[in-house]
């Protein structure tokens, strides 16, 4: 069973695909950033992206995965460590405080520019409405998505090397 898992190739066992995913992730792989909170698939605390898709993994196994792409929060960053400019919009706009649901939201507001880099701000409240947040009221989260959205509009000047708006199309 192959997996690509933020850039890179796994070639897993077939014996662990009835591994929880959330578990393999942070446990296995020492990829901290999703939460295991609800465990039903109602805050979206656990999600990531699989094919550039927000999926809440607290009710996926390993096998749901087989053949694709992994997008966790880990992946977002630059390999220097620079983070996303998402990431740095989430930072700039205070956007965080206990910072449970970040990676989910931020992961989320990430595919969602991807397909409307233009979005207005009652689309991005729709396009996280499946992410709670206990602490910020969401307006921040709000603003930093439309602050990044900018980069998501101009991705010939798109500054970080890692994830592209771009890097799918054809
Ligand atoms: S932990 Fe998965 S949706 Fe809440
Ligand atoms: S920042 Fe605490 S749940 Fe969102």
């Amino acid at each position: 069973m192959r997996v690509n898992l933020n850039g890179r190739d796994l070639e897993l066992p077939e014996s662990m695909g009835e591994r929880r995913l959330i578990l393999f992730l942070r446990e296995d792989m020492d990829l901290t950033g999703a939460k295991n909170a609800c465990d039903i698939g109602a805050c979206g605390a656990c999600t990531i992206l699989i094919d550039d898709e927000p999926a809440k993994i607290c009710i996926k196994r390993v096998k749901d995965v087989a053949g694709k792409r992994v997008l966790t929060i880990e992946g977002m960053a630059a390999p220097d460590g620079t983070l996303h400019p998402l990431q740095q919009a989430f930072l700039d706009r205070g956007a965080i405080q206990c910072g449970f649901c970040t990676p989910g939201m931020v992961l989320v507001a990430h595919a969602f520019l991807l397909k409307n880099p233009n979005p207005t701000r009652l689309q991005i409240r729709k396009a996280i409405n499946g992410n709670l947040c206990r602490c910020t009221g969401y307006q921040q989260i709000v603003d930093a998505i439309e602050q990044a959205s900018t980069h998501y509009r101009r991705p010939a000047d798109y500054p970080h090397p890692g994830i592209q708006p771009l890097a799918k199309a054809p």
